[in-house]
């Protein structure tokens, strides 16, 4: 990967969210609220944290509440002043920063996240960039996991894929790679599969949504045949990129939560309205009463 910074990311938002019907039936799954602030918010959030430049939504044409939600609403920041609501107009007005753009590209069809990243293609050019999955929601102590991972990047030259390990039963739910670590104690990605079955995963490595790629996945995204559900994997693109380039497993610092699941989504939801100062007394005082 040659290095030149990453200045972009990309967010395939143009899912289904079957697992939360009816909530997504009409609301894109991530504009669901973690406490107050959708899950796309935090994606967006942690991508500028890390200095992107812009952001690319990948999106169909049933999740426009997701560019609505980024772009600027002078009557509500009005009546916001109006009311004397400073703070929440602040946070309205600085949804994104001034420097920070956003573009957007129509993902017509449900093939596959390969091919929401490959819609991406003209808006993103040859040059390294980010993929965040915004139902993969990363609670870092310090630095966000994408800083973390263009951290690595600015002083490797090498792309990265966020992984941690999961329950060997669990496999069948996530891309797996396996590793071979250098002499100082990085790990190259060796392999990488999508969703095996317990039994054939070449490890309990699971990839979570936070990639640093270079370009060059778009041409390999175009050869790619349909693979595991029958959709174009982003995971089958990066395996054939790996027999010309390095990428690395990134294991980040910090808790994810899978938003995409009720389970993850709703300890999330508990886990942040806790770090919440107003909220964290009387919910302890609630859960005491419920065990
Ligand atoms: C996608 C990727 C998978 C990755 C996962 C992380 O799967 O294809 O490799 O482990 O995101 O959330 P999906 O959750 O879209 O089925």
């Amino acid at each position: 990967m040659k290095y030149a910074p990453v200045r972009k990311a990309v967010f395939p938002v143009a899912g289904l969210g079957t697992r939360f019907l009816p909530a997504t039936k009409s609301i894109p799954k991530e504009m669901l609220p973690i406490v107050d602030k959708p899950l796309i918010q935090y994606a967006v959030e942690e991508a500028v944290e890390a200095g992107i430049e812009t952001l690319v939504f990948v999106v169909n044409h049933k999740k426009m509440a997701i560019l609505e939600h980024f772009d600027e609403d002078a009557d509500l920041q009005s009546h916001l002043l109006v009311q004397g609501k400073h703070d929440l107009h602040a946070q309205i007005r600085d949804i994104i920063p001034s420097s920070v753009s956003t573009a957007h590209v129509i993902q017509e069809e449900a093939l596959g996240l390969g091919h929401a990243v490959w819609c991406a293609k003209s808006l993103v050019g040859d040059e390294p960039f980010a993929v965040l999955l915004a139902d993969d929601l990363i609670r870092s102590p310090a630095t966000g996991c994408l800083k973390q991972m263009v951290d690595a990047y600015r002083a490797t030259g090498v792309g990265s894929i966020g992984v941690e390990k999961i329950p060997a039963a669990m496999t069948d739910r996530y891309g797996i790679v396996s590793v071979q670590a250098d002499a100082k104690g990085r790990d190259y990605i060796h392999a990488i599969v999508e969703k095996p079955a317990p039994d054939v995963a070449p490890s309990r490595l699971g990839v979570v949504g936070r990639y640093i790629l270079p370009g060059e996945i778009f041409g390999l995204l175009e050869s790619v045949r349909a693979g595991v559900g029958g959709e174009i994997q982003l995971t089958d693109a990066i395996a054939a990129l790996l027999e010309n380039e390095q990428l690395l497993a990134h294991a980040f610092e910090g808790i994810r939560y899978d938003c995409g699941s009720r389970q993850g989504f709703i300890r999330a939801t508990v886990d942040y309205a806790l770090g919440h100062d107003d909220l964290r007394d009387s919910l302890l005082e609630y859960f005491a009463t419920l065990v």
